[in-house]
């Protein structure tokens, strides 16, 4: 999920961007906890992209800051759910605070298998192939199973993450913004002019349905056929 619209959220409030990010912060426990309860296996959420780097420093501060109280609220929540939390992305230019937040939330959940979820943090699709990439012997022609599995290892997922089947932007606007170029390969895409404080469970099952609804042929021909 791209979630997107805090800032625009709050603008229409008159209220400052960084409103909008700690109403967003609420909206991911509630998706966290309904995808869960709905049964989904992987949920990658879009938290931080690297250009996100080119905001005001004020704005940047604000969500890093949310993101290490919201490690430290969630992750017994994650717990009780039985949610397994991994961080994709760099961590070379996080704070050392906010690094073992991450580290400690990803010791304590490790154990939890109802549910993984992908919380990406100084993301940038195009870096992780680039590092994937880099990663294989010179020259070699890889299979493209091992070469997902070697971006999944740049991404703290060595066990390897399945292909992208739904993927759902909030905020009206219809682009990928760098997010899982290689993994969306075959996702079905919904795009939600809903801003993303103002995203429910119903707008989240209401994608499900719409995915559900789909034709997915892979480059084939229809099942219906
Ligand atoms: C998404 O909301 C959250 C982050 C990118 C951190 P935005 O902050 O992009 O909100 P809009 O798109 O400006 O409304
Ligand atoms: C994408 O949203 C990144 C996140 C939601 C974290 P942006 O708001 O940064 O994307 P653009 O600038 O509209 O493409
Ligand atoms: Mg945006």
């Amino acid at each position: 999920m791209i979630m997107d619209g805090n800032g625009r959220w709050a603008q229409q409030r008159g209220k400052p961007r960084t409103m909008g990010h700690i109403e967003g912060a609420k909206t991911v426990r509630r998706i966290v906890e309904h995808a869960r309860r709905s049964g989904v296996g992987f949920l990658t959420l879009y938290a931080f992209s690297s250009d996100n780097w080119n905001r005001p420093q004020d704005e940047v501060q604000a969500l890093m800051k949310l993101f290490r109280r919201h490690l430290a609220s969630e992750t017994p929540r994650l717990l009780e759910n039985d949610i397994r939390l991994s961080v994709i992305g760099r961590r070379d230019r996080l704070s050392p605070e906010l690094r073992r937040a991450i580290e400690a939330s990803e010791r304590e959940t490790a154990e939890c298998d109802g549910m993984r979820l992908r919380l990406a943090v100084d993301y940038s699709s195009r870096d992780s192939l680039v590092r994937a990439a880099s990663l294989m012997p010179q020259g070699a022609v890889l299979a493209r199973d091992e070469f997902s599995r070697a971006i999944a290892m740049v991404n703290h997922c060595p066990g390897g993450v399945p292909d992208v089947d739904l993927m759902i932007r909030t905020g009206g606007e219809q682009r990928l913004s760098d997010f899982l170029l290689w993994e969306c390969a075959y996702a079905e895409l919904v795009f939600s002019r809903r801003m993303w404080p103002d995203f429910s469970s119903a707008d989240f099952d209401a994608a499900i349905d719409d995915f559900r609804a789909r034709d997915r042929r892979f480059g084939g021909l229809s099942k219906a056929i």
